[in-house]
Protein backbone atom coordinates (compact mmCIF):
# COMPACT_ATOMS: atom_id res chain seq x y z
CA UNK A 1 0.00 0.00 0.00
CA UNK A 2 1.02 3.35 -0.61
CA UNK A 3 1.93 6.09 1.80
CA UNK A 4 0.69 5.78 5.27
CA UNK A 5 -3.46 5.64 4.86
CA UNK A 6 -5.20 3.04 2.93
CA UNK A 7 -6.62 5.46 0.88
CA UNK A 8 -5.16 6.77 -2.85
CA UNK A 9 -6.36 9.70 -3.97
CA UNK A 10 -5.81 10.31 -7.75
CA UNK A 11 -6.11 12.87 -10.34
CA UNK A 12 -6.97 10.88 -14.00
CA UNK A 13 -6.44 12.95 -17.09
CA UNK A 14 -7.98 11.39 -20.43
CA UNK A 15 -7.21 13.33 -23.75
CA UNK A 16 -6.85 10.17 -26.64
CA UNK A 17 -9.60 11.14 -28.98
CA UNK A 18 -12.46 13.45 -28.66
CA UNK A 19 -12.81 13.42 -25.27
CA UNK A 20 -11.17 16.44 -22.91
CA UNK A 21 -11.74 14.57 -19.70
CA UNK A 22 -10.55 14.92 -16.17
CA UNK A 23 -11.59 13.36 -12.80
CA UNK A 24 -10.30 12.63 -8.98
CA UNK A 25 -10.74 9.29 -7.49
CA UNK A 26 -10.27 7.29 -4.08
CA UNK A 27 -9.26 3.99 -3.88
CA UNK A 28 -9.92 2.63 -0.56
CA UNK A 29 -8.60 -1.23 0.14
CA UNK A 30 -9.42 -1.66 -3.90
CA UNK A 31 -13.08 -0.21 -3.45
CA UNK A 32 -13.66 2.72 -6.34
CA UNK A 33 -14.85 6.48 -5.40
CA UNK A 34 -15.37 9.11 -8.06
CA UNK A 35 -15.33 12.12 -6.35
CA UNK A 36 -14.74 14.06 -9.34
CA UNK A 37 -15.71 13.50 -13.02
CA UNK A 38 -15.51 15.84 -16.07
CA UNK A 39 -15.96 15.14 -19.49
CA UNK A 40 -15.68 17.56 -21.95
CA UNK A 41 -16.61 16.47 -25.27
CA UNK A 42 -15.61 18.19 -29.22
CA UNK A 43 -18.35 16.35 -31.31
CA UNK A 44 -19.50 19.96 -32.42
CA UNK A 45 -16.29 20.85 -33.45
CA UNK A 46 -15.78 17.44 -35.59
CA UNK A 47 -19.04 16.73 -36.79
CA UNK A 48 -18.68 19.43 -40.06
CA UNK A 49 -16.04 17.03 -40.72
CA UNK A 50 -17.75 13.58 -40.33
CA UNK A 51 -14.97 12.64 -38.25
CA UNK A 52 -12.44 13.29 -35.94
CA UNK A 53 -9.78 15.65 -36.96
CA UNK A 54 -6.76 15.20 -35.31
CA UNK A 55 -5.33 18.71 -35.21
CA UNK A 56 -8.75 20.13 -34.07
CA UNK A 57 -8.57 17.59 -31.41
CA UNK A 58 -4.97 18.54 -30.50
CA UNK A 59 -6.04 22.50 -30.09
CA UNK A 60 -9.54 22.02 -28.60
CA UNK A 61 -7.81 19.63 -26.14
CA UNK A 62 -4.72 22.21 -25.59
CA UNK A 63 -8.19 25.11 -24.67
CA UNK A 64 -9.53 22.53 -22.27
CA UNK A 65 -7.22 20.64 -20.17
CA UNK A 66 -6.43 22.97 -17.94
CA UNK A 67 -9.63 24.13 -17.64
CA UNK A 68 -10.87 20.62 -17.31
CA UNK A 69 -8.43 19.46 -14.64
CA UNK A 70 -9.42 22.84 -12.54
CA UNK A 71 -13.11 21.85 -12.74
CA UNK A 72 -12.27 17.96 -11.48
CA UNK A 73 -10.23 19.65 -8.36
CA UNK A 74 -12.57 22.19 -7.48
CA UNK A 75 -15.57 19.76 -7.74
CA UNK A 76 -13.36 17.58 -5.73
CA UNK A 77 -12.92 19.94 -2.97
CA UNK A 78 -9.38 19.43 -2.73
CA UNK A 79 -5.83 20.66 -3.55
CA UNK A 80 -2.96 19.65 -5.81
CA UNK A 81 -1.27 19.03 -2.21
CA UNK A 82 -4.19 16.10 -1.50
CA UNK A 83 -3.03 13.76 -4.09
CA UNK A 84 -0.95 11.01 -3.89
CA UNK A 85 -0.87 10.70 -8.05
CA UNK A 86 -1.61 11.81 -10.76
CA UNK A 87 -2.44 9.75 -13.78
CA UNK A 88 -2.75 11.13 -17.69
CA UNK A 89 -3.73 8.63 -20.94
CA UNK A 90 -0.06 8.25 -22.47
CA UNK A 91 -1.34 6.20 -25.86
CA UNK A 92 -2.78 4.48 -27.95
CA UNK A 93 -4.40 7.43 -29.40
CA UNK A 94 -4.05 10.55 -31.43
CA UNK A 95 -0.46 11.99 -30.73
CA UNK A 96 -1.18 15.59 -30.23
CA UNK A 97 -3.87 15.00 -27.94
CA UNK A 98 -2.14 12.57 -25.68
CA UNK A 99 0.75 14.59 -25.38
CA UNK A 100 -1.48 18.16 -24.54
CA UNK A 101 -3.01 15.48 -21.47
CA UNK A 102 0.48 14.15 -20.56
CA UNK A 103 1.83 17.31 -20.41
CA UNK A 104 -0.69 18.65 -18.48
CA UNK A 105 -0.27 15.49 -16.15
CA UNK A 106 3.12 15.39 -15.70
CA UNK A 107 3.26 19.11 -14.76
CA UNK A 108 1.53 19.00 -12.14
CA UNK A 109 2.97 16.16 -10.58
CA UNK A 110 6.69 17.69 -10.59
CA UNK A 111 4.58 20.88 -9.22
CA UNK A 112 2.70 18.95 -6.50
CA UNK A 113 6.08 16.43 -5.97
CA UNK A 114 3.55 13.61 -7.07
CA UNK A 115 4.60 10.54 -8.68
CA UNK A 116 3.19 10.19 -12.17
CA UNK A 117 1.60 7.32 -13.78
CA UNK A 118 1.61 6.83 -17.43
CA UNK A 119 -2.00 4.74 -18.24
CA UNK A 120 -2.55 3.45 -20.99
CA UNK A 121 -6.43 4.01 -22.39
CA UNK A 122 -7.19 -0.23 -23.54
CA UNK A 123 -6.33 -0.44 -19.96
CA UNK A 124 -8.32 2.19 -18.48
CA UNK A 125 -10.91 0.96 -20.84
CA UNK A 126 -10.03 -3.01 -19.25
CA UNK A 127 -10.89 -1.82 -15.55
CA UNK A 128 -13.66 0.53 -16.39
CA UNK A 129 -16.57 -1.47 -14.88
CA UNK A 130 -14.62 -1.84 -11.58
CA UNK A 131 -15.30 1.45 -11.43
CA UNK A 132 -18.61 1.19 -9.94
CA UNK A 133 -19.55 -2.87 -9.94
CA UNK A 134 -18.67 -5.78 -8.18
CA UNK A 135 -16.38 -7.22 -10.90
CA UNK A 136 -13.77 -8.99 -9.79
CA UNK A 137 -10.86 -10.83 -11.71
CA UNK A 138 -10.87 -12.70 -14.56
CA UNK A 139 -12.63 -11.33 -16.62
CA UNK A 140 -13.82 -11.51 -20.51
CA UNK A 141 -13.78 -8.09 -21.95
CA UNK A 142 -15.69 -7.23 -25.44
CA UNK A 143 -14.07 -3.56 -26.31
CA UNK A 144 -16.22 -2.28 -29.31
CA UNK A 145 -15.75 1.69 -30.04
CA UNK A 146 -14.38 3.54 -33.09
CA UNK A 147 -10.63 2.58 -32.88
CA UNK A 148 -10.82 -0.91 -31.39
CA UNK A 149 -12.79 -3.76 -31.81
CA UNK A 150 -11.40 -6.97 -29.36
CA UNK A 151 -12.02 -9.51 -27.24
CA UNK A 152 -9.46 -9.26 -24.12
CA UNK A 153 -8.94 -11.90 -21.45
CA UNK A 154 -8.84 -9.78 -18.01
CA UNK A 155 -6.72 -11.89 -15.32
CA UNK A 156 -5.42 -9.18 -13.37
CA UNK A 157 -4.19 -6.25 -13.32
CA UNK A 158 -1.26 -5.69 -15.97
CA UNK A 159 -2.30 -9.09 -16.67
CA UNK A 160 -4.48 -9.16 -19.88
CA UNK A 161 -4.91 -11.64 -23.08
CA UNK A 162 -6.13 -10.78 -25.96
CA UNK A 163 -8.17 -13.74 -27.75
CA UNK A 164 -9.09 -12.07 -30.61
CA UNK A 165 -9.74 -9.16 -32.79
CA UNK A 166 -10.96 -7.18 -36.00
CA UNK A 167 -8.44 -7.96 -38.62
CA UNK A 168 -9.70 -4.72 -40.19
CA UNK A 169 -12.57 -1.41 -39.18
CA UNK A 170 -13.32 -1.37 -36.09
CA UNK A 171 -17.11 -1.60 -35.37
CA UNK A 172 -17.88 1.89 -34.36
CA UNK A 173 -16.14 2.75 -37.18
CA UNK A 174 -18.34 0.07 -39.61
CA UNK A 175 -21.25 2.45 -38.08
CA UNK A 176 -19.37 5.88 -38.86
CA UNK A 177 -18.37 5.17 -42.37
CA UNK A 178 -22.08 3.15 -42.95
CA UNK A 179 -23.67 6.82 -41.56
CA UNK A 180 -21.42 8.64 -43.79
CA UNK A 181 -22.46 6.47 -47.27
CA UNK A 182 -26.55 7.54 -46.03
CA UNK A 183 -25.42 10.84 -44.96
CA UNK A 184 -26.38 10.87 -41.68
CA UNK A 185 -23.65 13.00 -40.04
CA UNK A 186 -21.31 12.07 -37.37
CA UNK A 187 -20.92 10.64 -35.19
CA UNK A 188 -23.02 7.71 -36.97
CA UNK A 189 -23.97 4.69 -34.49
CA UNK A 190 -26.44 6.90 -32.55
CA UNK A 191 -28.28 7.58 -36.23
CA UNK A 192 -28.07 4.34 -37.70
CA UNK A 193 -29.59 2.96 -34.69
CA UNK A 194 -32.52 5.23 -34.65
CA UNK A 195 -33.52 4.70 -38.19
CA UNK A 196 -33.08 1.16 -37.79
CA UNK A 197 -35.65 0.91 -35.46
CA UNK A 198 -37.89 1.72 -38.25
CA UNK A 199 -36.10 -0.60 -41.10
CA UNK A 200 -36.82 -3.90 -41.92
CA UNK A 201 -33.82 -6.14 -40.54
CA UNK A 202 -33.69 -8.89 -43.51
CA UNK A 203 -34.63 -6.65 -46.54
CA UNK A 204 -31.10 -6.48 -47.39
CA UNK A 205 -28.80 -9.84 -47.81
CA UNK A 206 -25.54 -8.44 -46.35
CA UNK A 207 -22.32 -10.15 -45.57
CA UNK A 208 -21.14 -12.11 -42.37
CA UNK A 209 -17.55 -11.96 -42.58
CA UNK A 210 -15.50 -14.66 -41.11
CA UNK A 211 -18.01 -16.17 -39.04
CA UNK A 212 -17.32 -19.47 -40.33
CA UNK A 213 -13.75 -19.27 -39.45
CA UNK A 214 -12.69 -21.11 -36.04
CA UNK A 215 -10.91 -18.42 -33.83
CA UNK A 216 -11.88 -15.05 -32.47
CA UNK A 217 -11.23 -12.67 -35.25
CA UNK A 218 -13.87 -9.95 -36.74
CA UNK A 219 -14.22 -8.14 -39.93
CA UNK A 220 -16.21 -5.55 -40.74
CA UNK A 221 -14.77 -4.02 -44.25
CA UNK A 222 -16.74 -5.99 -46.48
CA UNK A 223 -19.67 -5.05 -44.67
CA UNK A 224 -19.07 -1.55 -45.33
CA UNK A 225 -18.44 -2.11 -48.67
CA UNK A 226 -21.75 -4.11 -49.26
CA UNK A 227 -23.63 -1.30 -47.46
CA UNK A 228 -22.05 1.06 -50.30
CA UNK A 229 -22.95 -0.88 -52.87
CA UNK A 230 -26.27 -1.37 -52.25
CA UNK A 231 -27.10 2.52 -51.48
CA UNK A 232 -26.12 3.12 -54.61
CA UNK A 233 -29.30 1.75 -55.99
CA UNK A 234 -31.15 4.83 -55.25
CA UNK A 235 -32.18 5.59 -51.58
CA UNK A 236 -35.82 6.20 -50.35
CA UNK A 237 -36.20 7.26 -46.49
CA UNK A 238 -37.82 4.01 -46.40
CA UNK A 239 -34.77 2.07 -47.97
CA UNK A 240 -32.55 3.95 -45.61
CA UNK A 241 -33.96 2.57 -43.13
CA UNK A 242 -34.26 -0.96 -44.30
CA UNK A 243 -30.30 -0.85 -44.97
CA UNK A 244 -29.59 0.75 -41.74
CA UNK A 245 -31.72 -2.35 -39.80
CA UNK A 246 -30.16 -5.10 -42.42
CA UNK A 247 -26.51 -3.48 -41.37
CA UNK A 248 -27.08 -3.50 -37.51
CA UNK A 249 -28.32 -7.24 -37.73
CA UNK A 250 -25.51 -8.07 -39.48
CA UNK A 251 -23.22 -6.34 -36.84
CA UNK A 252 -25.20 -8.14 -34.26
CA UNK A 253 -24.91 -11.68 -35.47
CA UNK A 254 -21.32 -11.05 -36.11
CA UNK A 255 -20.28 -10.13 -32.63
CA UNK A 256 -23.06 -12.05 -30.57
CA UNK A 257 -21.60 -15.64 -32.74
CA UNK A 258 -18.20 -14.13 -31.73
CA UNK A 259 -18.95 -13.66 -27.96
CA UNK A 260 -20.52 -17.04 -27.47
CA UNK A 261 -17.77 -18.72 -29.11
CA UNK A 262 -15.52 -16.39 -26.72
CA UNK A 263 -17.57 -17.34 -23.79
CA UNK A 264 -17.66 -20.76 -24.46
CA UNK A 265 -13.39 -20.71 -24.20
CA UNK A 266 -13.51 -18.91 -20.98
CA UNK A 267 -11.81 -20.19 -17.73
CA UNK A 268 -13.61 -18.25 -15.19
CA UNK A 269 -11.11 -19.80 -12.58
CA UNK A 270 -11.93 -19.95 -8.94
CA UNK A 271 -15.75 -18.83 -8.38
CA UNK A 272 -16.72 -20.53 -11.62
CA UNK A 273 -18.98 -17.13 -12.48
CA UNK A 274 -18.11 -16.31 -16.00
CA UNK A 275 -18.17 -12.46 -16.51
CA UNK A 276 -18.51 -11.12 -19.45
CA UNK A 277 -17.80 -6.83 -20.08
CA UNK A 278 -19.05 -4.81 -22.80
CA UNK A 279 -17.41 -1.21 -22.90
CA UNK A 280 -16.44 1.02 -25.54
CA UNK A 281 -18.86 3.80 -27.28
CA UNK A 282 -20.78 0.75 -29.76
CA UNK A 283 -21.93 -0.84 -25.99
CA UNK A 284 -24.61 1.79 -26.00
CA UNK A 285 -26.28 0.50 -28.64
CA UNK A 286 -29.70 -1.51 -27.33
CA UNK A 287 -29.95 -4.45 -30.01
CA UNK A 288 -26.45 -5.14 -29.57
CA UNK A 289 -26.60 -5.42 -25.78
CA UNK A 290 -29.49 -6.80 -25.85
CA UNK A 291 -28.07 -9.92 -27.97
CA UNK A 292 -25.10 -10.11 -25.83
CA UNK A 293 -27.30 -10.12 -22.57
CA UNK A 294 -28.91 -13.63 -24.70
CA UNK A 295 -25.62 -14.71 -25.10
CA UNK A 296 -24.55 -14.30 -21.71
CA UNK A 297 -27.43 -15.82 -20.41
CA UNK A 298 -27.42 -18.83 -22.64
CA UNK A 299 -23.74 -19.37 -21.58
CA UNK A 300 -24.58 -18.78 -18.01
CA UNK A 301 -22.67 -15.90 -17.77
CA UNK A 302 -23.14 -12.65 -16.13
CA UNK A 303 -23.11 -9.44 -18.36
CA UNK A 304 -21.81 -6.10 -16.78
CA UNK A 305 -22.01 -3.34 -18.90
CA UNK A 306 -21.21 0.00 -17.25
CA UNK A 307 -23.16 3.08 -17.61
CA UNK A 308 -22.90 4.65 -20.70
CA UNK A 309 -20.59 7.89 -19.07
CA UNK A 310 -17.54 5.47 -18.34
CA UNK A 311 -18.03 2.88 -21.67
CA UNK A 312 -17.45 5.66 -23.31
CA UNK A 313 -14.11 7.77 -23.14
CA UNK A 314 -13.75 9.63 -19.59
CA UNK A 315 -10.69 9.80 -16.83
CA UNK A 316 -12.77 8.07 -14.01
CA UNK A 317 -10.52 4.75 -15.60
CA UNK A 318 -7.62 6.27 -16.57
CA UNK A 319 -7.96 7.56 -12.73
CA UNK A 320 -8.66 3.69 -11.35
CA UNK A 321 -6.07 2.46 -13.49
CA UNK A 322 -3.49 4.70 -11.92
CA UNK A 323 -5.02 4.12 -8.42
CA UNK A 324 -4.55 0.18 -9.14
CA UNK A 325 -0.99 0.98 -10.32
CA UNK A 326 0.20 2.97 -7.51
CA UNK A 327 -1.57 0.66 -5.05
CA UNK A 328 -0.20 -2.57 -6.69
CA UNK A 329 3.69 -0.72 -6.25
CA UNK A 330 3.68 -1.22 -10.04
CA UNK A 331 5.25 2.99 -10.26
CA UNK A 332 8.17 3.55 -8.94
CA UNK A 333 8.23 6.47 -6.61
CA UNK A 334 8.91 9.67 -6.19
CA UNK A 335 8.88 10.38 -9.99
CA UNK A 336 6.67 7.73 -11.10
CA UNK A 337 6.97 7.44 -15.16
CA UNK A 338 7.96 10.87 -15.69
CA UNK A 339 10.40 9.19 -17.82
CA UNK A 340 7.55 7.41 -19.99
CA UNK A 341 7.09 8.83 -23.70
CA UNK A 342 3.51 9.26 -25.23
CA UNK A 343 2.44 6.02 -27.34
CA UNK A 344 0.36 6.44 -30.80
CA UNK A 345 0.16 2.51 -30.32
CA UNK A 346 0.64 0.42 -27.36
CA UNK A 347 -1.23 -3.01 -27.43
CA UNK A 348 -1.99 -4.07 -24.16
CA UNK A 349 -1.31 -7.81 -25.04
CA UNK A 350 2.39 -7.07 -26.65
CA UNK A 351 2.77 -10.50 -27.19
CA UNK A 352 -0.42 -11.20 -29.62
CA UNK A 353 0.51 -7.70 -30.82
CA UNK A 354 3.63 -9.14 -32.50
CA UNK A 355 1.95 -12.35 -33.31
CA UNK A 356 -0.58 -11.32 -35.23
CA UNK A 357 -0.57 -7.24 -36.03
CA UNK A 358 -4.18 -5.16 -35.60
CA UNK A 359 -5.02 -3.71 -38.88
CA UNK A 360 -5.87 -0.20 -37.66
CA UNK A 361 -6.39 2.28 -41.05
CA UNK A 362 -9.59 3.93 -39.76
CA UNK A 363 -10.07 7.71 -39.25
CA UNK A 364 -9.06 7.16 -35.88
CA UNK A 365 -6.14 5.19 -36.28
CA UNK A 366 -4.85 3.86 -33.25
CA UNK A 367 -7.86 4.98 -30.67
CA UNK A 368 -9.60 3.02 -28.75
O1 LIG B 1 -15.72 4.75 -27.14
P1 LIG B 1 -16.12 5.88 -28.03
O2 LIG B 1 -16.94 6.98 -27.46
O3 LIG B 1 -14.90 6.58 -28.67
C1 LIG B 1 -13.82 5.92 -29.16
O4 LIG B 1 -13.90 5.49 -30.33
O5 LIG B 1 -12.87 5.81 -28.39
O6 LIG B 1 -16.86 5.20 -29.25
C2 LIG B 1 -17.37 5.98 -30.30
C3 LIG B 1 -17.91 5.05 -31.33
C4 LIG B 1 -18.32 5.76 -32.61
O7 LIG B 1 -17.83 5.03 -33.70
C5 LIG B 1 -19.84 5.75 -32.55
O8 LIG B 1 -20.44 5.75 -33.84
C6 LIG B 1 -20.10 4.47 -31.82
O9 LIG B 1 -19.09 4.40 -30.84
N1 LIG B 1 -21.43 4.49 -31.20
C7 LIG B 1 -22.42 3.64 -31.50
C8 LIG B 1 -23.55 4.04 -30.76
N2 LIG B 1 -23.18 5.13 -30.00
C9 LIG B 1 -21.88 5.38 -30.29
N3 LIG B 1 -22.46 2.59 -32.35
C10 LIG B 1 -23.63 1.92 -32.45
N4 LIG B 1 -24.75 2.25 -31.78
C11 LIG B 1 -24.76 3.29 -30.92
N5 LIG B 1 -25.88 3.62 -30.26
ZN1 LIG C 1 -11.60 4.73 -25.80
Amino acid sequence: MHGMSDTLTILGIETSCDETAAAVLRLTDGRAELVSDVIRTQLDEHAPYLGVVPEIAARAHAELADLTVKAAMHEAGIGYEDLDGVAATSGPGLIGGVLVGMMTGKAIAQAAGKPFVAVNHLEGHALSPRLGNDCPFPYLLLLVSGGHCQFLEVRGLGDYRRLGSTIDDAVGEAFDKTAKTLGLGFPGGPAVERLAEGGDPDAFALPRPLLNRPGLDMSFAGLKTAVARAAESGMTDARIKDLCASFQKAVTDILASRTARALDGFDPGGDGQKRLVVAGGVAANKAIRAALEAVANAAGARLIAPPLRHCTDNAAMIALAGAERLAAGLVSEPDGDLATGARPRWPLDEAAARAAPVYETGRRGAKA
